[in-house]
């Protein structure tokens, strides 16, 4: 098991959906609430990937999950994933709404598919699946956490289509909160800063000076990892978050409080 600050029986019996779970932050949520005794159904685009975290999850906590190929773009995706769900599990308790896609571009380059693509899988993404599930989470009261960005609050260079579209789901959080707490549903976010994923890994970090860079802009303790990313959406979905809604948990080591990240990267990126 990692590294936990939490009861191993904290979840015992809860339900828990994670979106675009089959790989990076969305696959350590999916250990960490199985280490937990939770239940997990995790969905993304891919079989293959699907397939091999199912099995990855299997061996190292020893525990069997749902999956199914989701596309967020797509509505009937969505519809035929969360109806299956409701015949296997009648309730949730717990979403995640993680799946994200992203790339570094000027927005003078980016074309409107590109741009569409990043805001239908967050923006609109978080609204279907939000929507959706919420027939199940209002069963016996559940929980949101919806993963962010600490460029959704001011500019977001050169992942415009990102910053734009995690702003509105940071919006969209709070608005839920309001609409959702007579259901006794919290809707929280997450907002994490450099993670140590795969994707990060192969994408970022082959160069060294990026890397330096990164662990200098991060006051408290460099890159973090999944597992510690992990312990916040743990933390927002925990009884000792009962009285937390439509409120963002920032866990990027205080990068945000220093500057913006992304305008010196994409400048570094794009040799500008
Ligand atoms: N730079 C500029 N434009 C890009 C791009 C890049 N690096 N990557 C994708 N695009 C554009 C494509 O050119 C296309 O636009 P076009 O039709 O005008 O050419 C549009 O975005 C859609 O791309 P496509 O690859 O067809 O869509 P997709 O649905 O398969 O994937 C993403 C969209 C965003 C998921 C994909 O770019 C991706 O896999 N990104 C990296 C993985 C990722 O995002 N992980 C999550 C990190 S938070």
């Amino acid at each position: 098991m990692n590294e936990s600050v939490f009861k191993e029986e904290l979840f015992e019996e809860k339900k828990v959906f994670i979106t675009g779970g089959a790989t990076g932050m969305g696959l350590g949520f999916a250990r960490s609430f199985l280490e937990h005794g939770a239940d997990v159904f995790i969905a993304s685009r891919n079989a293959e990937r699907l397939e091999l975290a199912s099995e990855k999850l299997k061996e190292l906590t020893g525990k069997s999950i749902l999956w199914k190929v989701m596309d967020v773009r797509e509505i009937s995706s969505v519809d035929e994933v969360v109806n299956f769900m409701e015949k296997e599990w009648g309730s949730m308790d717990i979403l995640v709404n993680n799946a994200a896609g992203n790339f570094f571009c000027p927005i003078e380059d980016l074309s409107e598919n590109g741009w569409r693509a990043v805001v239908d899988i967050v923006l609109d993404g978080t609204f279907r699946v939000s929507k959706k599930c919420f027939p199940l989470l209002k069963e016996n009261g559940g929980s949101i956490v919806n993963i962010i960005a600490n460029y959704a609050w001011n500019a977001a260079p050169y992942v415009g289509h990102s910053g734009a579209a995690k702003a509105g789901v940071l919006n969209l959080t709070r608005t839920l909160a309001l609409e959702w707490a007579k259901h006794d549903i919290r809707v929280n976010a997450m907002c994490p800063g450099v993670v140590l994923t795969e994707g990060v890994r192969d994408n970022l970090l082959g160069d060294e000076s990026i890397v330096n860079r990164l662990e200098n802009s991060i006051p408290m303790g460099g890159i973090a990892s999944v597992e510690q990313m992990a312990q916040q959406v743990l933390y927002l979905c925990s009884p000792a978050a009962e009285v937390i809604t439509g409120e963002v948990l920032v866990a990027d080591g205080g990068q945000s409080l220093v500057g913006n990240m992304f305008y010196e990267l994409g400048k570094q990126i794009y040799k500008e």
